[in-house]
């Protein structure tokens, strides 16, 4: 039975000797689900994502129906040491929620994304058809944005490009390489969920012939006249090697990602050369560059 909402009891300071009596007792209370409440970290240093090992930790109980009156009590006398909360939120078709508020936009002058349930704009010239799923890249993030238009004009200088995109996602920029006239697009993205969604959304904008997949740029050959990567900063760090040569003689190398407050990090780290960096674009707290051989 759907309600029109649902009640979460966030309970912190549990220690793992507890865990399991206390799941179990939450689900003689009405629970139907319990979820770690999991703290993640960046390490400025290697960027890897990873749990901290904690002695105490959190979790949020999820109840469809009221829980009992006594609920808290109960849960004071048989676990002191337990910090609990319990809120009660509006049920919500999140995803149709969000699909109102994802309308069409320019990425670039004349290029649109129009979200696949929309209709096309007058304005429009070329349209890129967007079927987000789970993966990132609406064309609303900043990020994108940003290379987006710094791949424009890498393309604008290279007409007929073979164009690289490292962490493809929805497939937006690799996309948008097609629609600005490169010759050939290769995609990549380490998340198989993503390449699902950019395969789906090759065949929606008809450009079926990108080959995308979860390879390692040591795996792909030859080398592209431009190269995009809009990932994270310290991973583009991390493959700055990779990045490198796949760039090819008179090639470009467009970066984004890099965050603000990371920035003199990112600059410290990455190599510039045999490359060397002819433009820089900043949004918010986000900045790319385009990078030059030769
Ligand atoms: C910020 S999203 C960019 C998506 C899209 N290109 C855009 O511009 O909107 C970064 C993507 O990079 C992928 N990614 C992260 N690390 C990667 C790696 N080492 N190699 C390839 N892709 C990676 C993520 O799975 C994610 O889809």
């Amino acid at each position: 039975m759907t309600t029109d909402k649902y009640y979460r009891l966030h309970l912190m300071q549990i220690t793992r000797e507890q865990e399991d009596l206390l799941t179990e007792w939450c689900f003689t209370q009405g629970a139907s689900g319990v979820a770690e409440a999991l703290d993640f970290s960046q390490s400025l240093e290697d960027y890897s994502v990873a749990t901290q090992s904690q002695e105490v930790f959190s979790c949020d109980v999820f109840f469809e129906q009221a829980p009992p009156a006594d609920l808290i009590d109960e849960l004071r006398a048989r676990w002191p040491n337990i910090v609990c909360k319990l809120t009660s939120e509006a049920n919500q078709d999140w995803l149709a929620e969000w699909k109102k508020g994802f309308v069409p936009f320019p990425l670039v002058p004349g290029i649109w994304v129009v979200p696949r349930w929309c209709e096309v704009p007058k304005e429009a010239e070329q349209v890129i058809w967007m079927e987000p799923g789970m993966a990132f890249g609406t064309g609303t993030h900043e990020t994108t944005q940003l290379a987006a238009h710094l791949l424009k004009e890498a393309l604008t200088k290279r007409p007929h490009a073979r164009v690289l995109d490292v962490g493809t996602g929805t497939g937006i920029l690799a996309i948008l390489a097609k629609l600005l006239g490169a010759k050939e697009v290769i995609a990549t993205d380490i998340d198989p969920e993503a390449v699902r969604v950019a395969q789906e959304n090759f065949v929606l904008n008809t450009v079926e012939e990108i080959e995308v997949s979860t390879k390692e740029l040591s795996e792909i050959h030859g080398e592209f006249d431009v190269v995009v990567a809009n990932i994270i900063d310290g991973v583009l760090i991390v493959l700055q090697n990779g990045l490198k040569k796949k760039v090819s003689d008179e090639g470009a190398l467009v970066l984004s990602g890099i965050i603000d407050e990371r920035l003199q990090h990112f600059k410290e780290r990455f190599v510039l050369p045999p490359l060397k960096l002819v433009e820089t674009g900043r949004e918010g707290e986000w900045h790319a560059w385009l990078l030059e051989r030769g």
